[in-house]
């Protein structure tokens, strides 16, 4: 983990090519899912052009919206995003046992598990680290995220996976700052009230007087609003 003074002085421009730089660009990805991820990209993009990988896990449970918005930033970039899918033998199992909206009854965890997390652990198996577009005031569960660190999750005794945040010191404000200024694409979900996006069925609208993640797995508790692509943030080791 970086020191105090790194945290305060890099900017995520200065993250994201140091990181860069230090891996093999087929070794090295960006997690690509939202608003944040996307201001990533177009800060990757500035920096070294198209060379750069870039991920999606998708969970078969995306909205319309979103489909089109990962299209959208392909064109927009001329880059290419591995859409990842679940393993289809995991899911249909799931889905006999317990329906299409088992998350409802008992919690996100298992259906996350098999549509998202099996397919970052395969992913983080060919990596040596991947960059988020985590920020530490999206929640409760985020305030201590570094700019880098290890990725205690997903490293194995004979693999270590580094992990970067570059927009960890960022806000809500500077990031749509930043879309703004430089034209990035967004997903058109946000213009109807949706701060942070997942699935579909696990995301809802939100005033703009609740936190930003407050429309996640509403149904669950503020500190249990960490699927497993970011269990490390609450794993206390
Ligand atoms: S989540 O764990 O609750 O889904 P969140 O939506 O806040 O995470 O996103 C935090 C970061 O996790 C994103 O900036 C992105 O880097 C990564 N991420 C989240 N969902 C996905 C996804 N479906 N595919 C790839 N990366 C993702
Ligand atoms: Fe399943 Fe909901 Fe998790 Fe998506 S967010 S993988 S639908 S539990």
């Amino acid at each position: 983990m970086p020191s105090l003074a790194t945290e305060v002085e890099s900017t995520p421009q200065e993250v994201i090519s140091s990181a860069l730089e230090r891996f093999d660009k087929d070794r090295i990805a960006i997690s690509f899912s939202g608003a944040e991820d996307v201001v990533l990209i177009d800060m990757a993009f500035k920096l070294v052009g198209t060379s750069f990988r870039v991920f999606t896990l998708d969970t078969g449970r995306l909205h319309a919206e979103t489909y089109e918005f990962i299209e959208k930033v392909r064109g927009h970039y001329n880059i290419e995003i591995d859409v990842l899918s679940p393993d289809n033998w995991d899911v249909e199992e799931l889905v006999r046992e317990k329906g299409l909206f088992s998350f409802y009854k008992d919690g996100h965890t298992q259906c996350c598990g098999i549509r998202k997390i099996a397919s970052l652990e395969r992913k983080l198996s060919d990596l040596d680290a991947w960059i988020t577009g985590q920020r530490r005031d999206q929640g409760t569960t985020r305030t201590n995220v570094p700019h880098e660190q290890v990725d205690t999750a997903f490293s194995t005794r004979n693999h270590e996976i580094l992990k970067f945040n570059p927009l960890a010191s960022w806000e809500s404000q500077d990031v749509w700052s930043y879309i703004r200024e430089h034209d990035v694409p967004y997903n058109v979900l946000h213009e109807q009230g949706y701060k942070s996006i997942g699935c579909a069925p696990c995301t809802r609208p939100i005033e703009d007087s609740e936190p930003e993640r407050a429309g996640r797995w509403w149904w669950e508790h503020e500190d249990d609003k960490e699927c497993g692509l970011h269990v490390q943030n609450v794993s206390y080791d």
